[in-house]
Formats: C-alpha cells, sequence, structure tokens
C-alpha cells in the first residue's frame, strides 16, 4: 500500500506548475479528461460530475459517468457540453460509491451518445474510460468480430472493455485481464476500468498520456490532471509510464510492468483548481498562445488529407472562401496566397453578407467554409446555400460539428479545445491548413517544407514576450490604435486590430499600409500609436514608407520586423524583432503571435479578463 510519509510540496508558480504539466501530465495533446472514484459511504455519481466538469478545458463534446454496485455497471452519457447532457439526462443520479467519468474531445468517431465514453463491454460486466489513442484498434477489433463480439461505437476505446470482458471470463480477476488486454493494445491511454465483480475498485494504467492518483482520507481518485479532484484531496500520486493502480477501499496500489509493487510519493499540490486547471497561466488565453507550436504540428498532419482532397476536387476556375471574424482574417490570407501562387481567381466574402454574391457561384467554383466552431450561424447558413451549385469544403476545429457534416469535403485543424473567447491557436492553425492546401495547389514543395520551422520560430518569441508585456504597459491608457501591413502582412493588421478591440475594449483598425493616405492619416497624431508590420521582403521599402509617414504625424510606432532590422531599432517607438530568416511569404504565421501577446498584456494590465470579453460568445449561432 501506499506510503503516506514522504510528501513532496509544490509551490504555487507558473513555471513549477508547467513543469509537471508539461513534461509529465501532456506528452499528447490535451483532449479528453477521465476521472475515478472510490468512496467510502457516499455516493460516486455527483462527485464524479463535479470532478469531470474541472476538466471541461480538456473535451467538451460529450460526456459520461458509469457506477458499480452490488446491482452490477450503470452508465449515463450523451454528446454536447456537460450542463447540456447534465440538464437532459441528470448525470449524478446513479447508485453505488465507486465510479468512472469522462469527457470527450472527439478524435475517432463523431460526437455522439455511442462513441461517448464510457465504454461498457458485451455483457454490461466492465465499463472503461480511456484517454489516448489504441493505434491497432482496427485489427483487434476485426478480431474480436470474427469471435462474435459485437461493437456499438466507431471509438478505438471500445476494444478495452471487451478484451477485459473476454479476459474475465476466462477466469482472470480484473487486475489481470487489463493486464492481458495491455499486451495487446498499442498506442497511449490513460485507463480507468470497473467490474460487476469488484463493485469498490478501480483498476488504472497509464502509457504516454496523463493520468494521476488522489489519495483521500478514505475515498480514493484517479484522474487526467490534478484540478479535477483538489476539491476532495490534494495528495497526489504521479502515475508513470508502464504502471497500473489498483484502488480499493483499503487504499492504492501501484505497480510496474514487471508486476512489482511502486513505493510511490505522496506530492501535496498547494495550487486551486482554476489554477490548476490553466496549468499555471493566468488565463486560457495565454495557455492557448503558448500552445500554438504543438497545435501548428498536430495541424500538419493533415497533409496528407488535403493532397487527396486536391486530388478529388479536380479542375476548379475560382475559389470563393466564406467566414467571419478571425476566421474571415484567416480566409483573406488565403486569397494572397492562392491567387499569387496558383493563379486561381480567389474571393473571400463575409458570411452574413455572402447572399449577395450566391449568384456568382456555379459548379467550378470551390467554396470554403474556414470556422473554428463550424456552428456559426452565418456560416452555416451560406454553406447550405453554396451547396446547391459549387463544391463546398470546410476548415474546422471541432470534429463532427455542423459545418463538417453539411461541406462535401473537410480539413480540420487540430488545435484542440480553445477555451478563451479570441480565437488565437485556432487562427494559426487555420493559417496552416490554408498554407498546405495553396501550396499544394501550387506545387510549391519548398513553400510546404518550411512550414516545419514554424513552431520553433514562435518559441523564439515567446521566450521573450517580457518585452511585449514591457511594451503593453505603456500603452494601456490610449483609446486608438492603428495595426498597418501591405501584402500578406495586411490580413495580419486586420487581426492584430480585432484581437485589441475584443480583449481590450480599445478602438483599433487594421488598415492596408498604402491606403492610410486616402483617409485615415487624418486620425494620426500622438495620442494614436500605430503598430507596423514590416517583415523582410518585396513590401519592405513600400511599408517603411508608410510607416515614416506615421512618424511624421507625430504617431508612436511600435514596429514588428526582422531582427536584423537595424532601422525599426532604432528609428521607431517600440520594436519587437522576429528571427531574420522568416520572410514576409511565412510572416502571417509569425508575425501574428507578438500581436496577439500585446492585445492579452494591455487587456490583463487594464484589470479586465481576456478569456470572457463582455457582449461576445466563442460560439455565435445566431445570425
Ligand atoms: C475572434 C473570434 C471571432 C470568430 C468568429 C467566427 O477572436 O474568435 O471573430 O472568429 O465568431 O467563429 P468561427 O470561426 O467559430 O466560425
Amino acid at each position: 500500500m501506499i506510503n503516506n510519509s514522504y510528501i513532496n510540496i509544490f509551490k504555487i508558480n507558473r513555471f513549477t506548475i508547467n513543469r509537471f504539466a508539461i513534461n509529465r501530465f501532456t506528452m499528447g495533446k490535451i483532449m479528453c479528461g477521465i476521472v475515478g472514484c472510490v468512496l467510502t459511504n457516499r455516493k460516486a455519481a455527483p462527485i464524479l460530475l463535479e470532478c469531470i466538469s474541472k476538466l471541461e478545458y480538456r473535451g467538451y463534446d460529450s460526456v459520461g459517468i458509469s457506477t458499480v454496485d452490488e446491482n452490477g455497471i450503470h452508465l449515463k452519457k450523451g454528446s454536447g457540453k456537460i450542463k447540456e447532457v447534465d440538464d437532459k439526462i441528470d448525470l449524478g443520479e446513479l447508485p453505488g460509491s465507486t465510479g468512472i467519468a469522462h469527457v470527450r474531445w472527439a478524435t475517432h468517431g463523431i460526437p455522439s451518445k455511442e462513441n461517448s465514453h464510457p465504454h461498457i463491454s458485451n455483457e454490461g460486466n466492465i465499463s472503461v474510460v480511456h484517454n489516448g489513442i489504441i493505434e491497432n484498434f482496427g485489427e483487434i477489433r476485426e478480431s474480436l468480430e470474427s469471435e462474435g463480439y459485437i461493437f456499438h461505437s466507431q471509438t478505438d476505446t471500445e476494444v478495452i472493455p471487451i478484451l477485459i470482458e473476454k479476459y474475465m471470463d476466462k477466469g482472470f480477476n480484473l487486475e489481470d485481464a487489463l493486464k492481458k488486454t495491455l499486451k495487446i493494445i498499442k498506442g497511449s491511454y490513460a485507463i480507468g476500468a470497473i467490474s460487476k465483480n469488484n463493485p469498490n475498485e478501480i483498476v488504472a494504467a497509464r502509457k504516454d498520456s496523463p493520468l494521476i492518483i488522489g489519495v483521500g482520507d478514505k475515498d480514493y481518485f484517479i484522474a487526467s490532471d490534478a484540478p479535477a479532484i483538489l476539491n476532495y484531496t490534494k495528495n497526489v500520486i504521479y502515475v508513470d509510464n508502464g504502471e497500473i493502480a489498483i484502488l480499493n477501499h483499503d487504499g492504492v496500489i501501484v505497480k510496474d510492468s514487471k508486476d512489482n509493487i511502486v513505493d510511490k510519493k505522496i506530492n501535496l499540490i498547494e495550487w486551486d483548481a482554476e489554477m490548476a486547471q490553466k496549468e499555471g497561466y493566468d488565463y486560457f488565453m495565454l495557455k492557448e498562445i503558448h500552445e500554438q507550436d504543438s497545435a501548428i504540428k498536430d495541424t500538419l498532419s493533415e497533409r496528407d488529407n488535403i493532397n487527396e482532397i486536391i486530388t478529388e476536387i479536380g479542375n476548379i476556375s475560382r475559389i470563393c472562401f466564406v467566414a467571419c471574424g478571425t476566421s474571415y482574417h484567416a480566409s483573406l490570407t488565403g486569397k494572397y496566397l492562392i491567387e499569387s501562387m496558383a493563379g486561381i481567381p480567389t474571393d473571400v466574402i463575409l458570411a452574413s453578407e455572402f447572399k449577395y454574391s450566391a449568384n456568382t457561384l456555379n459548379k467550378d467554383t470551390l467554396v470554403i467554409f474556414i470556422s473554428q466552431s463550424g456552428e456559426t450561424a452565418d456560416t452555416l447558413k451560406a454553406l447550405k446555400v453554396a451547396k446547391k451549385t459549387s463544391k463546398t469544403l470546410a476548415i474546422v476545429n471541432v470534429l463532427g460539428s455542423s459545418a463538417t457534416r453539411e461541406a462535401d469535403f473537410v480539413i480540420y485543424t487540430r488545435a484542440g479545445p480553445e477555451i478563451g473567447v479570441a480565437a488565437t491557436k485556432t487562427y494559426i492553425s487555420q493559417l496552416i491548413c490554408i498554407y498546405m492546401f495553396a501550396a499544394i495547389l501550387a506545387n510549391n514543395k519548398k513553400l510546404l517544407d518550411s512550414l516545419d520551422e514554424v513552431p520553433e520560430y514562435i518559441s523564439e518569441i515567446l521566450a521573450k514576450e517580457g518585452e511585449i508585456s514591457e511594451i503593453a504597459s505603456k500603452y494601456i491608457n490610449v483609446n486608438d490604435f492603428f495595426f498597418i501591413g501591405r501584402g500578406l502582412s495586411y490580413p495580419t493588421a486586420l487581426e492584430g486590430a480585432l484581437k485589441l478591440k475584443e480583449i481590450t475594449y480599445i478602438h483599433g483598425e487594421g488598415y492596408a499600409a498604402g491606403e492610410l493616405k486616402h483617409g485615415p492619416l487624418a486620425l494620426i497624431d500622438d495620442n494614436v500609436p500605430v503598430v507596423v508590420i514590416v517583415p523582410p521582403g518585396d513590401n519592405y521599402d513600400k511599408t517603411i514608407s508608410n510607416l515614416e509617414e506615421v512618424k511624421a504625424r507625430g504617431a508612436n510606432v511600435i514596429a514588428i520586423g526582422s531582427c536584423a532590422d537595424e532601422f525599426i531599432k532604432t528609428e521607431v517607438t517600440d520594436s519587437f524583432c522576429i528571427d531574420e530568416n522568416v520572410n514576409e511569404i511565412i510572416a502571417p504565421l509569425i508575425y501574428v503571435v507578438p500581436l496577439q501577446l500585446l492585445s492579452y498584456y494591455i487587456s490583463v494590465k487594464r484589470g479586465l479578463d481576456p478569456d470572457k470579453p463582455k457582449n461576445l460568445a466563442k460560439c455565435v449561432t445566431v445570425e
């Protein structure tokens, strides 16, 4: 049994927490969360519901709870956010003091009740939650089906309860049946399993997906992450790769892969649940800005899918992007790339204005819908209209969302759940999809390959985040900002201005740098700072001329440019420099990051909550 005598204390500070959050917990993407508990004298379901709600940041497209008592396994689950599902089926109303729960962010199989966890074995004796991916589930499923087992979901997870039940039917106990199962499955997992035969026991296992154990007074927990259980215990054991754990009323036993009992240390966590949910970052937005390098790496895995889609679509004479807000800015970047590299005429239409252009579409038009949520009402309405005449492609972050069901073709941005209302990592992931799409269309292998370098450039920026915070301090009391750029940097300017408006409530205007002199220059004076996006490339000289124009009107210029650019280091009020190898072609993927940080820090320094800007919602389901 676990030795309680040695307690490590982790201080609350962002970097300490990150060390554990990143190195220890999140080997792989944050998608799905699990919890489980073995309680003494209390019903498990209401506590599981509370615990799993703390993990909604890990996934929110479906949820389920399963408990066990002397009458067997009980289960409630459904697709939708936790609150929606709970309102419908009262998730906390299940008997038994032992149980498991899951929130899902779909990766295999659309969000649906059938695909929600927990998954139950054929005879209903075993219930399992899983976070991770079983890579060889296809062959296991085929072989189990040939033995007569029946599958009810499209998930990779369902093979686990069926295998456990198969071995228990042969006389193995729950622990040994799980061990036999682990020998067969390949991939990553954090698993929690309960069995009708053991109403007071959970067995759990971990490989490359996070798993911790909470040690309470007479209550024991498993969880993907500490925030889930901090209201019940702050004593935590970190389960290491290859270990399995057995939790029952006697306590917790952890065994290594050779079946030896491991003397695990109990660590005292001193941070509160909310802080731990954000992995120590003050806000989800900052956490998500920091997740952009991994979001890019994951989204790059869509390359083969994009290749196949382009082949299948065949000849097109025109492309039309339709989107709203940040997704519209990503689309605008697509227009510049596709027209300049592939020579295909490309329009970008705001979804809410789409109906006026609908009659210009025909069967040779490809209409590309970009949406983080896949549920934006304006975008969905336009998609339904475009389908009647043209081929449709949706670039979406939320698997199984309405746009993915309506469109002919789908590309996923693999950014994981985004909680902050302001889009950050999903914007970068949309851009990555668009860059891959344009580069494949134009047969530009050099550009395609250069995308692999983007995460490194972003990491370099994040390492200098403090510089942006200092710049932000100087501008917290201004009323207006301008953001200017030319060519591919123009959509970046628009996006910088949108981020500023939505989370700082300061008026920000994005403008094509060459267009300022046709009107807005009249507004520029020493009260209106101008952010100039000026990467090296063909547009550099002309952008510098525009920078001089605003400088001459007294504006404080904040220049974002190359680290090799002496002008921006010496001739402007403030500057932030980016690796000199980033040219203006790939700049939109990188130069937007300091703009996100600038808005974030101005927002926080003004005492605002950047995660929840007033009047705005993450998903806009009204026209
Ligand atoms: C801004 C932002 C919004 C969304 C817009 C479209 O940070 O998030 O402008 O981009 O509401 O939403 P989706 O992409 O879900 O269609």
